[in-house]
């Protein structure tokens, strides 16, 4: 395993970078750094040095996923990002919030609580899975669109299923019918080269922690400047009444709530510079090795089970999401001997109707052979 970077197990088959990233040694050494900087003098760090070191990540982060940084807001998390947005959204009773059987469900649980609380009603787009074309994610998502849709909350990369959606395309197809777009970006930064400016969509969120490999409670909300003024972030503390004018109520909403470790949003420079350096030719080197990965790692599993190929290749990046034979115990009962047993990491994920999937995940660390360990480990199953 090539993890000299980091400080993962060796004795575990570590394939779930997925769920909440893993943070090479340098990062974690940087933000140690930025940890005892602060309780040299706390009360400078944090009331005359965080601003601008703030400022300087936002810029550093805004360039890598090229918009510009006074629309883009830290916080801790992707499920921080979407329920900022719908809980300060107002919604009348009937308006409708689309949504996908494929979400993440923190954020289901978020879109089912603000319906309930404002008479909002809750539109599922079913996309099938296994899939063999962009139409069946964009069907029926253009499908379910009716006047009263105020807003779509779309993964860019499912959780679940792993499938990397069209992106651009759903955003300008739902833009132009006057639809608004949430989109849960947890795994995209740093899992395929990221432009909003390009996708354009009115909200989007991002994890920094998951595959840019910044320290846990990294992430980012970008706002479309007309919405700022609309949304207001979960905990309100000195930005509301701030008589500054030198910033947006936005970034001075957004940048202080409350006393708190702020150094994972100063460590994702750090992170976006180590992550890009593995490579002579950078992110890109980085993003080629592991969708190469991920795609072998799925195939030689399908072909080794006798399984079919759920989706097209180019619907898959970093991670891959693959349909378990009938197996021969429950999946509570695989995913805890792989863990306990085998010591491999990697999630099983129910799926419709007694199915499981598999997810595995391609990191720089990971290789073919793990995948070969958990083929011979799943077939005694399968
Ligand atoms: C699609 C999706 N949304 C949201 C999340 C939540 O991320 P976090 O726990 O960092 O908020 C995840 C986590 O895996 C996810 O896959």
């Amino acid at each position: 395993m090539n993890n000299s970077l980091w400080l993962l197990n060796s004795n575990i088959t570590f394939l779930n970078h997925g769920s909440y990233g893993a943070t090479p040694i340098p990062v974690l050494n940087y933000q140690t750094y930025l940890r005892e900087k602060l309780e040299q003098e706390p009360v400078d760090f944090m009331a005359q040095q965080l601003e601008p070191l703030l400022d300087e990540a936002r810029e550093k982060l805004a360039n890598f996923i090229n918009i510009d940084s006074p629309n883009i807001a830290f916080i801790p998390n992707a499920t921080f990002g979407v329920n900022t947005v719908l809980r300060s959204l107002y919604f009348k009773p009937g308006d409708e919030i689309l949504i996908t059987n494929h979400i993440y469900n923190a954020c289901l649980n978020t879109v089912e609580l603000v319906a309930k609380q404002t008479g909002a009603k809750v539109i599922i787009a079913s996309i099938p899975f296994p899939l063999t074309s962009l139409e069946q994610i964009i069907n029926p998502i253009l499908d379910k669109v009716s006047s009263r849709t105020k807003i779509t909350l779309i993964d860019h990369i499912t959780s679940q299923t792993a499938l990397i959606f069209p992106l651009e395309y759903l955003v300008k197809e739902l833009s132009q019918r006057g639809v608004e777009t949430l989109i849960d970006g947890a795994h995209a930064p740093g899992f395929l080269p990221l432009n909003l400016r390009k996708i354009g969509a009115t909200y989007y969120t991002g994890n920094c922690h998951k595959w840019l490999c910044a320290p846990k409670g990294a992430a980012f909300l970008y706002v479309r400047p007309d919405k700022q003024s609309q949304i207001r972030p979960l905990i309100i503390s000195h930005g509301a009444n701030s008589t500054r004018s030198d910033r947006s109520r936005f970034l001075l909403e957004f940048d202080w709530m409350g006393t708190n470790d702020y150094t994972p949003y100063l460590c994702i420079p750090k992170a976006i510079e180590v992550m890009g350096n593995l490579f002579n030719n950078g992110w890109l080197g980085l993003w080629e090795n592991n969708h190469l990965l991920a795609r072998q790692g799925r195939d030689i599993i399908c072909e080794r089970l006798n399984i079919c190929l759920p989706c097209p290749d180019e619907m898959i990046g970093s991670m891959a999401s693959i349909p378990l034979p009938k197996l021969s115990v429950s999946g509570d009962k695989l995913y805890h001997d792989l863990r306990e047993e085998f010591k491999i990491q990697i999630p099983i994920i129910p799926w419709g109707n007694e199915q499981y999937l598999v997810r595995i995940s391609a990191q720089f660390y990971n290789n073919l052979e793990q995948y070969e360990y958990l083929i011979d480990v799943l077939s005694r199953y399968c």
